[in-house]
């Protein structure tokens, strides 16, 4: 499967070695890593990891498209959902988004508050990728005026004191090292990255610690029945600690989740027997986690069931679950569609705008594969438009 992709130049091979050499080093003087620290480097080693090393290629020209990236009706639609919470909270709301990308929605949200006068205090970003950061931070110099850009902060870690605002991550659940485990004879194994007798990586299965059992073991009881053998998929044991992490000091306000995933008895189908993760590269989708290292964005679907959990856990009540279409089309899309289109200057732009709708909305596109998931705390009452709250599907959850 992976003849059919594009071959990556010079440049790429050796940035991807260099990786590589890091991964044998570190697998050689320790053993087997988890498949979750494979991801993890692969993602994220500083200055070689695939969002950390200026490879990460946004946009048609790049590996993958997200929904920002296709143009500005996403960021206007997100603007319409959440200026009413903003507005309630006041001049002292904040607006925190997570894994901020190319800063494609920044600008274009940051935009949409400035016109609609609901600008929040301030704009933060909290972005792991020393490279992602640099190039936001250049984008929306360029691209905003002085007193919008001028709210726009960085932050290394999650807001220590408590504030009051929205919390917004598009695509980064699914950017977030995943667990991967087996069953084999009722026992629960950890997917692992090793090495074979010629230096290449290989993947094995060892016996689960109990941090990962006691994570498949809930889903287990939660599905009503234990796995088969053999089967394969992931989970994210740590992720009622991360979102406790990033959303633990918003006392009052609204978080928004999108990303592609399921509720958790569609997730775990028993004819889905290996799983959800993805590489991409180019535009090109292949299961294969172990092919250049370093050069492939690695993503695994997101367990809403288990978001839920997460967010319950750290103090936060799901307001509303539902497919992006639905989200988008009860936030004005429809509007915010005629609006840029009286407003285009030509036949292609306006081409461009009904393909934007089109893979926004459509059921095989993100319409559907995309869910999103709203949050609430420390709010009397919800300032969520009615649409929205009546398109919730929270009772699949
Ligand atoms: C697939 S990209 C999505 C970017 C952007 N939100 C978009 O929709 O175009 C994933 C983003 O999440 C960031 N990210 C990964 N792990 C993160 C974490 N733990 N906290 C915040 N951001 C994270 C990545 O660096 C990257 O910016």
């Amino acid at each position: 499967m992976a003849s059919r992709l594009p071959d990556p130049g010079p440049d790429e091979r050796a940035h991807s070695d260099r990786l590589l050499q890091l991964l044998r080093t570190q697998i050689a003087a320790h053993g087997p890593i988890p498949f979750a620290q494979y991801m993890e480097r692969c993602l994220y080693a500083p200055g070689l990891g695939y969002y950390s090393a200026g490879k990460t290629k946004f946009g048609e020209a790049g590996d993958f498209v997200t929904a920002p990236e296709l143009g500005g009706l996403f960021a206007q639609c997100i603007a319409n959902a959440m200026h009413p919470v903003l507005a309630m909270l006041g001049s002292e709301a904040d607006f925190l988004e997570l894994g901020g990308g190319s800063g494609a929605f920044a600008e274009a949200v940051l935009r949409a508050f400035g016109a609609a006068g609901t600008l929040p205090r301030r704009y933060l970003i909290l972005e792991p990728s020393a490279d992602l950061r640099d190039r936001q931070r250049e984008r929306l110099a360029a691209a905003l005026p002085a007193a919008l850009n001028a709210r726009v902060a960085w932050l290394d870690q999650p807001p220590e004191e408590e504030w009051r605002g929205v919390l917004f991550a598009n695509e980064v659940v699914d950017a977030l090292p995943t667990t991967r485990f087996t069953l084999r004879a009722g026992e629960v194994y950890e997917e692992h990255v090793a090495l074979d007798g010629e230096g290449r990586l290989v993947r094995t299965d060892r016996p689960a610690d109990a941090l990962v059992s006691g994570a498949v073991r809930h889903l287990e009881r939660d599905l009503g029945q234990p796995f088969a053998d053999g089967y394969r998929s992931e989970v994210l044991p740590q992720l009622p600690y991360w979102v406790q992490a990033v959303a633990g000091t918003l006392s009052a306000g609204v978080m928004l989740f999108v990303d592609y995933g399921y509720v958790r008895r569609e997730y775990y189908l028993p004819e889905r027997s290996d799983g959800t993760l993805m590489a991409h590269y180019r535009h090109h989708a292949h299961n294969d986690p172990l092919h250049w290292p370093g050069l492939n964005d690695l993503t695994a679907s997101v367990d809403f069931t288990a978001l839920a959990e997460a967010g319950n856990s750290a103090g936060f009540g799901v307001a509303a679950y539902l497919p992006q279409a639905q989200l988008l089309l009860a936030s004005g899309l429809q509007v915010a569609f005629e609006q840029a289109h009286a407003q285009a200057g030509d036949d292609f732009a306006r081409h461009r705008l009904a393909q934007e709708v089109r893979r926004l909305t459509m059921p095989e596109q993100m319409g559907e594969r995309f869910q999103a998931m709203l949050f609430a705390r420390g709010l009397d009452v919800l300032p969520l438009a009615a649409e929205l709250l009546a398109a919730d599907q929270g009772g699949r959850l």
